[in-house]
């Protein structure tokens, strides 16, 4: 029940009213008897948010598009992966004092827990923004062999260099041989252009593991197609729920069930 006591946790994005977060975390909250909230907010600027969680006491803040590094500058103090990332996608509010961290990366490397192991294993990560950025932070930092493939080159040789990684462009894609596992985070095949796959049929092998962060479709043209072919698929809601999870953690010292949640979406979207 909401009363006095409530305590309020939010998300900034813009724009943000597609989210699942508000859905995930209030859920959480009242599994565990926690008396707070989670509310979406759209900001025109970050700033706002920033006024917001410090006047009106907000203990703790998801951040998403497109404020995950304009925050930065805002915080009073940075986690040194989320530092190295570059990006921000979760705020503590301790005593006024506000913290930011990167779940996004160690949700990456969670999606991966028990279905395959990524030390020494050959990643393709298809993209070079901002989610690219954290994904392939995380997979670097699990020894993974990481291969950037982006439209624009420029940005994927910066990102290879920033991780240690390699860039290689979508044209000499079928150079590359023994991929272990392929991470698309472009938006390509995201609701409206379901038809759409990022890479061509014949790069996808049994062998290799698929992982889609696009999770509107669940089941993407490109986790289909590897489906199909007997690839191993990891969709984009796992990733989702990670990241959330791992937030929730941080406010709450409670680590939630993921695997609930995931049945619960799957089998009946809140939205
Ligand atoms: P996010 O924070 O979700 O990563 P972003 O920073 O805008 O979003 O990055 C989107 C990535 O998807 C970019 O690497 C972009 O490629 P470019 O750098 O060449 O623009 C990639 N992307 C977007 N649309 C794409 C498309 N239709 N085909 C291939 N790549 C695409």
């Amino acid at each position: 029940m909401i009363d006095t006591n409530t305590t309020l946790y939010c998300i900034f994005g813009n724009p943000v009213r597609h989210s699942k977060s508000p859905f995930i975390h209030n859920a959480w909250f009242k599994e565990h008897q926690i008396n707070s909230v989670y509310l979406a907010f759209e900001p025109k600027r970050i700033e706002q948010g920033i006024n917001a969680i410090r006047q009106l006491d907000i203990q703790g803040a998801s951040i998403t598009i497109p404020f995950k590094t304009q925050i930065i500058p805002y915080l009073d103090k940075i986690d040194p992966d989320a530092a190295k990332i570059g990006a921000v996608n979760t705020i503590v509010n301790k005593n006024g004092k506000l913290s930011g961290y990167n779940t996004d990366s160690s949700a990456a490397v969670r999606s991966f827990k028990g279905i395959i192991e990524l030390p020494d294993k050959t990643i393709c990560i298809l993209g070079a923004g901002g989610a690219a950025q954290a994904v392939a932070f995380g997979m670097v930092k699990k020894n993974g062999d990481v291969i950037i493939v982006n439209r624009n080159q420029t940005k994927a040789e910066q990102l290879a260099q920033s991780i240690t990684g390699r860039a290689i462009s979508y044209q000499d894609l079928e150079q590359i041989k023994s991929i272990d596992i392929l991470i698309n985070t472009t938006p390509v095949g995201m609701f409206p252009d379901i038809q759409d796959s990022p890479v061509p049929d014949d790069f996808l092998s049994p062998d290799m593991a698929v992982m889609d962060i696009v999770y509107n479709p669940l089941e993407t043209q490109l986790l289909s197609r590897a489906r199909k072919k007997g690839c191993l698929t990891i969709d984009g809601l796992s990733m989702f729920l990670h990241q959330a999870a791992e937030q929730f953690r941080i406010w709450t010292g409670i680590t939630p069930d993921i695997e609930s949640m995931h049945r619960t979406i799957t089998n009946g979207d809140p939205h």
